[in-house]
């Protein structure tokens, strides 16, 4: 069996103000009334294949987790909780070395909690192709079709394409402007998708060759950790030694025994306002609206009211984000999207 690796400890600052520090995206139902959490848990639940899946997230969001998964009838088999947070490389080793101790032949498959994947047979089958990959020790990743220039986006340039599963020529992760242009009409590559399915040993091996400054802190984190109300607390000592990196740049940028699954079915990652647009039925004229909002004469723009207490009315609008709450407002123009984190560190520094 697979343990699902959960991570869950992002700040989704570009979805303010739904997304908030003490309640970020992954939590908030942004699409439909299941969070973008519970439907991860969900997809990761359905099947034999899967174990009791392993939560990584921020202290502050620990009560949420629970709540969450309650909900939705899932027992965690554990829950991992950062004091503070390191990005994604040393929860993934911290998860991978915790599942080691009990078991050194274990896999683990490690999804995030901000996409959307509304096929789960389909991500299943997906799976499945990849465990060939990981019993010859591979790190196996999961690609899909790009239709853009994203730079939000790690870039997987493959080496063939015969096959359930490719072997991976090259890792770029969030290339700038003009490689991503490239690599989109060179046509071999494939997203990231930010799913990852390895043996929890290789992982480990691959922090040990790549990111070796990572093992010593996480390590002593995990083995230090504290038993409390059913959360494993990682000793917040050791754990502020660990570097600030996604496992992207740490290990997967580096790493030369990579084997991509290609994905073909529905992704997004919901990362900001462009994609829950991209995301929602818009109308004739590319108008999403939701709550209390009305949109007259607007295109391609997305009115939000959070609140049935606020009306929000927009007109005459083109490619304009407008989301309303009791108690903020956020107007951004569509390709500014990626700029509305902008928004929380202003306020932040207001205080
Ligand atoms: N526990 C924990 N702790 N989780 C974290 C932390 C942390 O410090 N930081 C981020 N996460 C969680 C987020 O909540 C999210 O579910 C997931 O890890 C991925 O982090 P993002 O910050 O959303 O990464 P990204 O979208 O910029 O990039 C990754 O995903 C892309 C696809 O969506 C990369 O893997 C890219 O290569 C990939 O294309
Ligand atoms: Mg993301």
């Amino acid at each position: 069996r697979i343990t699902p690796v959960i991570l869950c400890g992002g700040s989704g600052s570009r979805l303010w103000p739904v997304s908030r520090k003490s309640f970020p995206k992954q939590f908030a139902s942004l699409i439909d009334d299941t969070s973008l959490f519970q439907a991860t848990a969900t997809r990761l639940g359905g099947s034999p294949r899967f174990a009791p899946p392993v939560i990584v997230t921020n202290s502050a969001f620990r009560f949420v987790v629970v709540e969450q998964l309650a909900e939705i009838g899932i027992d965690p088999g554990a829950i991992l909780i950062e004091p503070e947070g390191r990005n994604t490389a040393p929860a993934v080793l911290a998860a991978a070395l915790h599942l080691h101790a009990l078991d050194p032949e274990a896999a683990m498959i490690v999804a995030p909690s901000d996409h959307r994947m509304p096929d789960t047979e389909a991500f299943h089958a997906a799976v499945e192709k990849g465990i060939p990959a990981i019993e010859q020790g591979k790190l196996v990743l999961f690609g899909i079709q790009p239709d853009r220039p994203e730079t939000g986006f790690g870039y997987l340039e493959l080496d063939g394409s015969k096959g359930d599963s490719v072997p991976l020529r090259r890792f770029v992760e969030k290339p700038d402007a003009d490689a991503a242009a490239a690599m989109l009409t060179q046509g071999n590559f494939l997203w990231n998708a930010g799913i990852f399915l390895f043996r929890v040993k290789d992982i480990i091996a691959a922090f040990e060759a790549h990111a070796r400054q990572l093992i010593v802190p996480v390590r002593a984190a995990v083995e230090q950790a504290e038993v409390d109300l059913g959360f494993l607390r990682l000793a917040p000592e050791p754990w502020s030694g660990a570097e600030d990196i996604s496992i992207d740049y740490a290990v997967m940028e580096k790493s030369s025994n990579l084997e991509v699954v290609p994905f073909r079915e529905g992704w997004s990652d919901l990362g900001g306002w462009d994609a829950i647009w991209r995301e929602l039925e818009q109308d004739e004229k590319g108008v999403v609206t939701s709550g209390g909002a009305t949109a007259i004469d607007c295109r391609s723009s997305i009115l939000r009211s959070e609140s049935e207490a606020v009306q929000l009315v927009g007109i005459g609008l083109d490619d304009i984000i407008a989301v309303a709450m009791k108690d903020a407002v956020l107007v951004a123009h569509k390709d500014r999207s990626q700029d509305v984190k902008l928004a929380v560190s202003a306020l932040t520094e207001k205080g």
